[in-house]
């Protein structure tokens, strides 16, 4: 095969494997000052508030995963950032924000289970473990 041949090749699988120019939207595209970038940003997450979801019984993970940092994505695929809890006087909490204040004073207790499997006694909880009986309002990001 002749080099050119080689080189048309490349060029065309190439141009078929690329992404859709869409796909890739450079700042640039909305931010036309001199200091706007000409680089894709497009892949960062996208967070949206989530206000004043009803209890979910059947997600007994909340609680039961005691302090483990990934329920988030288990059971929404995503990363809670801050939320709040209404509590049964019809007040609403401040923010919580995991791992920065949000450690809850009870504790998960013996001959507790979730989804068929024990929960450790004694272990600690965060307070989204109040997401299966109270309202509350979140911020994600995916
Ligand atoms: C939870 O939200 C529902 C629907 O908005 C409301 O009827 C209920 O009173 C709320 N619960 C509490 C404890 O405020």
């Amino acid at each position: 095969m002749k080099s050119f041949q080689v080189l048309s090749l490349f060029a065309i699988c190439c141009l078929w494997m690329a992404p859709s120019v869409q796909a890739c939207k450079k700042c640039s595209v909305d931010c036309t000052l001199p200091e706007c970038m000409p680089y894709d940003i497009s892949q960062q997450s996208v967070c949206t508030e989530v206000t004043h979801e009803l209890p979910v019984p059947s997600q007994c993970q909340w609680g039961a995963n005691g302090l483990y940092r990934h329920t988030d994505f288990q059971l929404l695929k995503g990363r809670i950032i801050a939320y709040k809890l209404q509590w049964f006087n019809q007040k609403w909490s401040s923010w919580f924000v995991p791992e920065y204040n949000d450690l809850d004073c009870k504790r998960n207790m013996l001959g507790q289970s979730c989804a068929g499997k024990p929960v450790c006694p004694d272990s600690l909880r965060k307070m989204w473990a109040y997401f299966c009986d109270h309202n509350h309002t979140y911020i994600i990001c995916k």
